[in-house]
C-alpha cells in the first residue's frame, strides 16, 4: 500500500508492506543514489532487526555505520543528540549522505532532530517498528528532543525522504506498546473515521487478530494522519484535531511523572473524558461514551483518572502546557464517533465538566 504525504515543498512517500523490511535494500535507490548510510537504532531493536539490516545492505554495496543507543525515552535529549553528531562527523558523513532511523517514536524524533540540524540538514528515511511511530510519529515531519522543563521543547518541523513500515515486525512487539499505539488508532477512528473504529472493534471484539485486517488498520490510521498533516503543516487549525485526548493525557503524564503511565494510555483517558465532558455540553450523545468506553476496555486501555491525581494539578497541568493561549484553551470534542470538532473552552467550564 502506497500513500504519498504531498507537502508545499516535496512529497513524501509512505509504504506499508510485510516482508518489505527484508528489502530496503530495493527501496533505497528510490530515494537516493549515494552508498554511505548511517543507521541508527536502539539496544532492543539492534539484536531484533539492525544486525540483519546492516548486514543485508553491507551485501548490496552499502557502506553502513551504525550507531546503537541505550532504548527509551531517556535518551530523547541535547546529549545524545550531540554524541550521535560526534559519530556522524568520525564517519565523516556530509550532507549528501543518508540516515536511517530505524525504531520507534524515541529514535524518529532525536534522529530526526539530528537529520534536521547536522550540518544544517541531511536527508533520513523514517523505519518506523511500534504501532505509534508507523501510525503517528514517524508522519508529520516533528523532530524534537525533551529538555530538563518538559518534553519536546527543542525541535523542528523536517521531513523524510520517505517512509517504510512494515506491519511484520510488530509481532515482537510488548502488548504494553501496541496498547498503547492502538490508542492513537482509536483517537483517528474517533476524529474522523467511524470505519477504522469499527475495525478496531472487529479485530478486537469479534476476536479477529489477523494480519490483514492490522495492515488495513495501520493504512486507514496513516491516511488520516496524512490527511491533516497535509491540510496544515505547521499545526495551525485543522492538525489540532489531532489532539484529541492529549490536552488531559499530557496533564496526567505530566502530573503522574513521565514513565508512570504510557502515553496510549493517558490518551485514552483523556479521550474518554472529553468525550463525557463533549456528551455534557450537548454534543454528543451517551452512546458515543459507551461505544468508546467499551473498546478501551476490551483493548486494555484505562478510561478512568488515576486515583489520587487531584483535579487542580492536573488543570493546572493543562493550563501551563505550551499550547495554552490566557484562560482559554482550544480542546477537541466529539460530535460523534468519526467527527471530531475544535472549541474554545474556559478554565472554570473544563473544571465544572471534568470528573
Ligand atoms: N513526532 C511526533 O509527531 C510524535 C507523535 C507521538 C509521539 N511521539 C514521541 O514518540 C515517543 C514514543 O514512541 P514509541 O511509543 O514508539 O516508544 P519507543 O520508541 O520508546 O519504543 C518503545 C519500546 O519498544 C521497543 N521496540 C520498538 N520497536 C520494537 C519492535 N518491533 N519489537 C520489539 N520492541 C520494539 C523499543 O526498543 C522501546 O523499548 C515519545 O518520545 C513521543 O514524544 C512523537
Amino acid at each position: 500500500m502506497r500513500i504519498e504525504l504531498q507537502l508545499s515543498h516535496k512529497l513524501v512517500p509512505i509504504q506499508i508492506k510485510e516482508g518489505l523490511f527484508a528489502e530496503i535494500y530495493k527501496w533505497i535507490p528510490k530515494v537516493y543514489t549515494g552508498k554511505k548510510i548511517f543507521l541508527l537504532c536502539d539496544e532492543n531493536l539492534d539484536s531484533l532487526y539492525a544486525k540483519s539490516l546492516e548486514m543485508q545492505l553491507k551485501e548490496h554495496g552499502y557502506r553502513v555505520s551504525k550507531m546503537v543507543i541505550l532504548a527509551g525515552e531517556s535518551v530523547k535529549n541535547l546529549s545524545m543528540m550531540e554524541e550521535i553528531y560526534s559519530e556522524l562527523l568520525r564517519h565523516e558523513f556530509t550532507r549528501s549522505d543518508l540516515m536511517l532511523l530505524l525504531g520507534g517514536g524515541v529514535v524518529g524524533d532525536l534522529g530526526g532532530f539530528v537529520a534536521a540540524t547536522y550540518l544544517r540538514g541531511i536527508r533520513y528515511i523514517q523505519l518506523p517498528t511500534t504501532l505509534l511511530s508507523q501510525v503517528d510519529s514517524s508522519i508529520g515531519g516533528k523532530v524534537a528532543v525533551n529538555l530538563k522543563e518538559g518534553k519536546n521543547l527543542a525541535g523542528s518541523f523536517y521531513h523524510p525522504e520517505a517512509i517504510w513500515m512494515d506491519p511484520l515486525l510488530l509481532k515482537t512487539l510488548p502488548p504494553k506498546e501496541f496498547r498503547s499505539g492502538m490508542g492513537e488508532v482509536i483517537k483517528y477512528g474517533c476524529i474522523g473515521d467511524e470505519k477504522l473504529f469499527g475495525l478496531v472493534e472487529q479485530y478486537y471484539l469479534e476476536g479477529v487478530h489477523d494480519e490483514s485486517l492490522l495492515k488495513e488498520i495501520i493504512g486507514r490510521s496513516v491516511v488520516q494522519k496524512v490527511n491533516v498533516v497535509a491540510a496544515d503543516e505547521k499545526e495551525g487549525g485543522q492538525r489540532k484535531l489531532l489532539n484529541f485526548g492529549h490536552t488531559l493525557g499530557h496533564a496526567i503524564e505530566k502530573t503522574l511523572g513521565y514513565g508512570q503511565i504510557s502515553h496510549g494510555e493517558a490518551v485514552a483517558i483523556g479521550m474518554s473524558h472529553f468525550t463525557r465532558i463533549s456528551q455534557k455540553l450537548g454534543q454528543t450523545s451517551g452512546q458515543s461514551v459507551e461505544r468508546l468506553n467499551r473498546l478501551l476496555d476490551v483493548v486494555g486501555l484505562p478510561h478512568e483518572i488515576p486515583i489520587g491525581l487531584k483535579k487542580e494539578a492536573l488543570l493546572e497541568a493543562i493550563f501551563h502546557d505550551k499550547k495554552m493561549s490566557g484562560n482559554s484553551i482550544s480542546i477537541i470534542l466529539l460530535k460523534k464517533i468519526g467527527h471530531a470538532f475544535i472549541k474554545e473552552i474556559y478554565r472554570d467550564d473544563i473544571e465544572k465538566y471534568l470528573e
